[in-house]
């Protein structure tokens, strides 16, 4: 099974170090523009193997797409990142350019791949791609869920003082600051409805806390996250590889589903090998719709961006 990133900078480079030592994948190239760079990523990511106790091949090549060829998964990390007062959104000239260009190259020398994209803005890029392309919807799958609800896990587990692990809550709607939706009134802390033990101020503050993870972790470190956005990848490539049908939040082509038409927006889904194979209709109040829909709304918004480029 091989796996090729596109783009070893922050994200790309944590993803494949994850798809590796946690065996997901028997290959994984990793491409960059920058010359070297994948190839000096890919050789110290090798030299770990001994240690941490892997076999999975690590390639390194700088833009020089047959290595990626036959690929099953291609992951699109290549990009600008946001920096302290940007917004996702404000990528989206350059990156969308990038997005267009990388998506051309791979599907020359991977044609059946499952494509993730996870270059912000995500839901937007997610949408250039699946039109770009012309592929099956259910091959091209935006990153963006998977990332928030493991800050939403996480965000809980510190107002309960509990493991996250033992934690299970799902964020649907854009990847943005304003438009994600953490669902509080499904979350769970071992089977127990996490409403009867957090009071509505605290669920309210864990919501907003998630919703601005990515903005926080951007203002300490200077330059977007990295390590929960690469664990977030590869657990999403790990269920598309190993066919696990897990149940993910992604961004995804909806045709009527949760009301919305033609917009790439996270909703769960069920994840396996050939992409995204079902949406999951959760039952939202109205609140939750009203919520989505407004989200749905900015996503599409900002996809109008695209006709200027
Ligand atoms: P980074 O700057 O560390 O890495 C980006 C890499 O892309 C660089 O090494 C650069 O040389 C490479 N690149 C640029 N143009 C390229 C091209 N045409 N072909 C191949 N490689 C190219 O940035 P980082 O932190 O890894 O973030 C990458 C992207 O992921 C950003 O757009 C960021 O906003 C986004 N992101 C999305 C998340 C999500 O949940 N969807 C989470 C975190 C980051
Ligand atoms: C994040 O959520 C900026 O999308 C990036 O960390």
């Amino acid at each position: 099974m091989k796996v090729t990133i596109v783009g070893a900078g922050n994200v790309g480079s944590t993803c494949a170090d994850a798809i590796a030592y946690k065996r997901i994948a028997s290959e994984v190239v990793l491409l960059d523009i920058k010359k070297d760079f994948a190839e000096g990523k890919a050789l110290d990511m090798t030299q770990t193997s001994s240690l941490l106790g892997f076999n999975t091949k690590i390639v390194g090549s700088t833009n020089d797409y047959s290595k990626t060829a036959g690929s099953d998964v291609v992951v699109v990390t290549s990009g600008i990142p946001r920096k302290p007062g940007m917004t996702r959104e404000e990528l989206i000239g350059v990156n969308a350019g990038i997005v267009k260009t990388v998506t051309n190259n791979v599907l020359e020398h991977s044609p059946d791949a499952v494509i993730v994209i996870v270059s912000n803005p995500m839901d937007t890029m997610t949408y250039l791609t699946l039109k770009e392309s012309g592929l099956d919807k259910h091959r091209i799958i935006g990153m963006g869920g998977a990332l928030d609800s493991a800050r939403f896990r996480t965000y809980l587990s510190f107002a309960l003082g509990k493991p996250s692990s033992d934690i299970h809550g799902m964020v649907i709607g854009g990847h943005g600051d304003t438009t994600m939706i953490p669902l509080t009134r499904l979350a769970t802390y071992n089977g127990i409805s996490i409403s009867n033990l957090l009071d509505k101020d605290h669920l309210d503050k864990v919501a907003s806390e998630t919703m601005v993870g990515g903005k926080t972790l951007t203002g300490l470190l200077g330059t977007s996250a990295w390590y929960a956005p690469g664990a977030a990848v590869a657990f999403l490539v790990d269920s598309i590889l190993n066919d696990q049908k897990r149940i993910i939040p992604c961004s995804v082509f909806l045709d009527g589903e949760y009301g919305q038409k033609d917009i790439c927006v996270g909703v769960p889904v069920i994840v396996g090998k050939n992409g995204w194979e079902n949406i999951v209709d959760v039952d939202l109040n109205e609140l939750e719709k009203d919520l989505f829909e407004k989200s749905a709304n900015a996503v599409r918004n900002m996809n109008s961006a695209l006709d200027s480029i």
